[in-house]
């Protein structure tokens, strides 16, 4: 094996971006690789094409020590690295629920056409069980002779918004391995994060691919759960956050990802189930995982839900009505707006005849792109001016901390929406506010308010 890998990343996107600044963190030579010239070109200046906090900088220090450069010429990659990760989208097709698989398979058919000496192709992105042994194959049928590539999964867990924390202290390791060799190569590529004590699971091909869609489902699991007793709150005047608070000191439970509201949206965990449930289908094992189409159910149906109360607290239409939609991107610290119940929602007013003025902190240009026809604002006040109703759809820091006297006096009307259970009630109730939560029923709104000013 070599013992200090040199490193390429196929595709610098959000993964591979950021597995390739902390590869060179860690002190190795790595090669980042896109066939988008202009990525290329930001990340060689110094620029991350997404907002992710902490890894401009440490995209700035690893171009500095030298260690980090930018290719897009498959040549040069292949001639480069002794391991190659590839990091390559996989996003939802277009015609089906199933994960379009042509940029994964185009990086390792590149790669196989090119080595021509031994080397670890190591899949990270994200794909249907059985990908992993069909690229094996693949690779062996157009390696040049004598080539002696072998492949190996190794899924990633990082979290937008905690990207570069996630990817240099990760709560453990997946090796899918298939020999010793690949095994103490892919040890040797994470060997200072191997010293930090991380846990390791090796595993074969399959279940290291099986490992990261079942993550994902199980957070998504735990997040629609919390969302269908939202509902049940909703038809019996129980409360939620309460609900979600006494459930989380049962450390069986805990209480992570336990947070009701609008639910999950973002690059990974919607497509994710999908393409999990229609897999398992293909296998024959659909019903396994049947319970996926209703936690994508659950999760959609807050965002209607979320619409139906704001229409409510609007006097029941919501036709030539002005919405302030706090919040575009799927999560706070993040610019992300894929599949993000917040635009959703947005939409929905929208295309019920509302003025809606969306103001995301970081996402209103991904926002815009999506959804041209959306009065934007440059800040929040902006939004709220002359509202006659706020909903709060993605809990940004400024959202949450913003005085309500002073919101209040901005807007027509002191009506808001709380579709992140994020906001201080008694703090809005005092200011005068209509105030209303999801999961959570008018009432008992009321009766916090009489306890708050007690
Ligand atoms: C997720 C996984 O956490 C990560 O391990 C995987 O690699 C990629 O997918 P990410 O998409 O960055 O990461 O977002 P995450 O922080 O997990 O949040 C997902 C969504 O769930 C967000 O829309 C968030 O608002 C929502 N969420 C999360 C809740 O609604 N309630 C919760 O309690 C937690």
């Amino acid at each position: 094996i070599v013992e200090h890998p040199r490193i390429t990343v196929i595709g610098v996107g959000y993964l591979g971006a950021t597995h390739a600044v902390c590869m060179a963190a860690l002190g190795y030579d790595v090669l980042g690789v896109d066939v988008d010239e202009s990525k290329i070109e930001q990340l060689r200046a110094g620029r991350v094409p997404m907002y992710e906090p902490g890894l401009e900088a440490k995209l700035g220090e690893a171009l500095a020590s030298g260690r980090l450069t930018f290719t897009t010429d498959m040549d040069e990659a292949a001639a480069f690295g002794d391991v190659h990760f590839v990091c390559v989208g996989t996003p939802q097709a277009a015609d089906s629920q199933a994960a379009n698989l042509s940029y994964v398979e185009d990086a390792f058919s590149a790669l196989a056409a090119r080595i021509d000496r031994k080397a670890l192709l190591v899949g990270k992105s994200t794909v249907p069980i059985g990908t992993a042994e069909r690229l094996t194959a693949l690779v062996s049928e157009i390696s040049p002779l004598g080539a002696e590539l072998e492949l190996a999964w190794n899924p990633e867990f990082l979290r937008e918004g905690f990207a570069v924390e996630d990817t240099l202290h990760p709560d453990r390791l997946v090796f899918g391995v298939t020999s010793e060799w690949a095994d103490r190569q892919l040890s040797a590529a994470f060997a200072p994060i191997l010293a930090q004590g991380t846990p390791v699971v090796r595993t074969d091909l399959s279940t290291a691919e099986l490992v990261k869609v079942a993550a994902n489902s199980f957070l998504a699991t735990k997040i629609s759960f919390i969302n269908a007793m939202a509902e049940v709150c909703e038809a019996t005047g129980a409360d939620v956050d309460l609900l979600a608070k006494a459930l989380s000191y049962d450390t069986r439970i805990g209480g992570r990802f336990l947070k009701p509201g609008l639910g999950f949206g973002g690059g990974c965990l919607p497509k994710d189930i999908r393409a999990f449930a229609y897999r398992a289908e293909e296998l024959g094992v659909g019903q396994a995982v049947a319970f996926l189409h209703e936690v994508d159910e659950i999760n959609n149906r807050r965002r209607v839900r979320m619409v139906d109360v704001i229409r409510d607290l609007a006097g029941g239409n919501l036709a030539g009505k002005t919405v302030a939609a706090l919040g575009a991107a799927f999560k706070p610290n993040s610019d992300d707006v894929r599949d993000a119940p917040a635009l959703d929602v947005a939409r929905m007013l929208y295309l019920e005849g509302a003025e809606v003025r969306v103001y995301d902190p970081q996402a209103n240009k991904n926002a815009h792109r999506r959804y041209p026809d959306l009065n934007y604002s440059g800040s929040m006040a902006d939004a709220v001016t002359d509202a006659d109703v706020v909903a709060l759809l993605t809990e940004w820091d400024e959202f949450v901390d913003a005085d309500p006297s002073m919101l209040g006096d901005l807007v027509r009307t002191r009506r808001i929406v709380d579709g992140r259970g994020a906001l201080d009630r008694g703090a809005y109730l005092q200011a005068g506010w209509e105030f209303r939560a999801l999961g959570r029923p008018a009432h008992t709104a009321d009766r916090a308010a009489v306890t708050s000013r007690r």
